[in-house]
């Protein structure tokens, strides 16, 4: 290194176009504008990329990478219209890039190697964009991300509407698993196995803590918004067999809420929920996810992630609309011919398997025009489950197994289960570059289950 630039850290500033926030309406693929209560503001953020000790639970702390020290990263919460200006300063031994998960920017800020280079140690990079849809959302380093997010690099960003539904609180969990090493003193590198189904922590974390206990007030119903940042664990999520209603998912509010004891997440997914009200003060709720068998390799089991408790009673001011929100479906039922099928597949080699889409690893699709609708088959031609991610669109889900479904949300993460086909659709606005989409089981992302695609106007 250059001893007279020692102190001097380059900031590399991309090109970056404004995204036509008109347009992006017009196009009509996700959530329709929020109306806003005060001007757009900046909202500024340092991000910097760290080795940091990690507190899983008392007593336990391991070595860890964390934005700002910190595991999860800083909440960042912004409202629909602001402009994030988010100050990436990397301090690791190695290169690293944040993608923004589930934000409609432009493709020179999506944080991925297509479309910048990698941030050096020591190095920083500026991103700077529209937060264009209320939501909750999340940022992760997309590089060496089997051992980056493990380590733990990614945080929540959550983007308000102006006329959100009024609750009695509103949480962020960020949910997580961590395998350590023999020691117990760090995070274990990935295993060669891992390639194959993905790694499975032993400790399961809520916001970065194994076993917490939260508490709510009877009576009183408040909002969760869950991320789940693991790398490969699918979490089938209960509240002790409780009811509670599902509000909102990758894109926001759904139409209605929708009353039920348990979700799934896979990687990369977020749901919220209206949690409550409970009457009996008191009570301790596990919350738990049930077995799910993802893959024929792997048993389903049940595990415990913290406990609920039902506190003392206050008053409630929680208002859940019977009406959330207006999904106008992209497709009529009937027209579902595909314009493209994405096959998602796999091969032995020697060290152990490669994740294919549509037989290659890091395949090159055709590039997609803007306007035109898209209507994608995801065939999963695999013995076991892959979440689907598309960066930079929301999409609606308009079958499963060719029977159509009427879409009640925008995604940007689906599962398609083993031997299974999803279909999606979304028209494309006019933000032109470089776009992926991929498993978000982050050893297969990175064994080549992915494809990059060109959006042209
Ligand atoms: Cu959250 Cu390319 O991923
Ligand atoms: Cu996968």
């Amino acid at each position: 290194m250059n001893k007279h630039h020692h102190h001097h850290h380059a900031v590399q500033r991309a090109s970056y176009r404004t995204v036509d926030l008109e347009a992006l309406h017009a196009a009509g693929s996700g959530p329709a504008p929020a109306p806003r209560t005060r001007e757009p503001q900046e909202v500024h953020v340092t991000l910097e990329a760290r080795e940091t000790s990690w507190e899983l639970a008392p007593g336990t702390t391991v070595s860890a990478w964390g934005f700002g020290g910190q595991v999860p990263g800083p909440l960042v919460v912004a409202e629909a219209g602001d402009t994030l200006v988010a100050h990436l300063v990397n301090r690791l031994p190695e290169p690293t890039v944040i993608h923004w998960h589930g934000i409609r920017l432009a493709s020179s800020m999506d944080g991925t190697e297509s479309v910048q280079t990698l941030v050096a140690p020591g190095e920083s990079f500026e991103y700077r964009f529209v937060l264009p849809d209320a939501g909750t959302f999340w940022y992760h380093s997309h590089a060496n991300e089997a051992v980056q997010l493990e380590r733990g690099l990614y945080g929540a960003l959550v983007v308000l509407g102006a006329d959100e539904p009024a609750f009695d609180a509103d949480r962020v969990l960020v949910l997580d698993d961590v395998t350590l090493d023999r020691r117990g003193r760090s995070i274990a590198r990935p295993a060669l196995f891992d390639r194959h189904s993905g790694r499975e922590g032993d400790t399961v974390v809520i916001n970065g803590r194994a076993q917490p206990e939260l508490e709510i007030a009877a009576g009183q119903i408040e909002r969760w918004r869950i991320v789940n940042a693991s790398s490969a664990r699918y979490v089938r999520l209960s509240l002790g067999g409780r009811p509670f209603r599902i509000i909102g998912s990758d894109g926001g509010l759904r139409p209605a809420p929708l009353t039920t004891t348990e979700t799934l997440l896979t990687p990369g997914d977020r749901v919220e929920l209206a949690v409550g009200p409970f009457d009996d003060e008191g009570a301790a709720i596990a919350i738990e996810s049930l077995p799910y068998r993802r893959s024929r390799m792997k048993r389903a089991r049940y595990t415990r992630w913290g406990t609920l408790r039902v506190g003392p009673r206050l008053p409630s001011g929680a208002v859940v609309p019977e009406t959330l929100a207006t999904i106008t479906p992209l497709v009529v039922a009937g027209s579902l011919a595909p314009t493209r099928t994405i096959r998602l597949g796999a091969r032995m080699t020697l060290h152990g398997h490669d994740w294919l889409v549509n037989g290659d690893t890091h395949h090159r699709d055709a590039p997609v025009k803007a306007g035109e609708l898209q209507v994608w088959d995801i065939v999963n031609e695999t013995g076991l489950d892959h979440p689907f991610h598309l960066h930079g669109f929301f999409f609606q889900v308009v079958a499963a197994d060719g029977q159509p479904i009427a879409p009640a949300s925008w995604e940007d993460t689906v599962n398609v289960p083993a031997r299974k086909r999803v279909t999606i659709a979304f028209r494309a606005d006019a933000r032109p570059g470089e776009w992926m989409y991929h498993c978000h089981i982050l050893e297969h992302h990175a064994a080549g289950m992915m494809g990059h695609f060109e959006v042209v106007t």
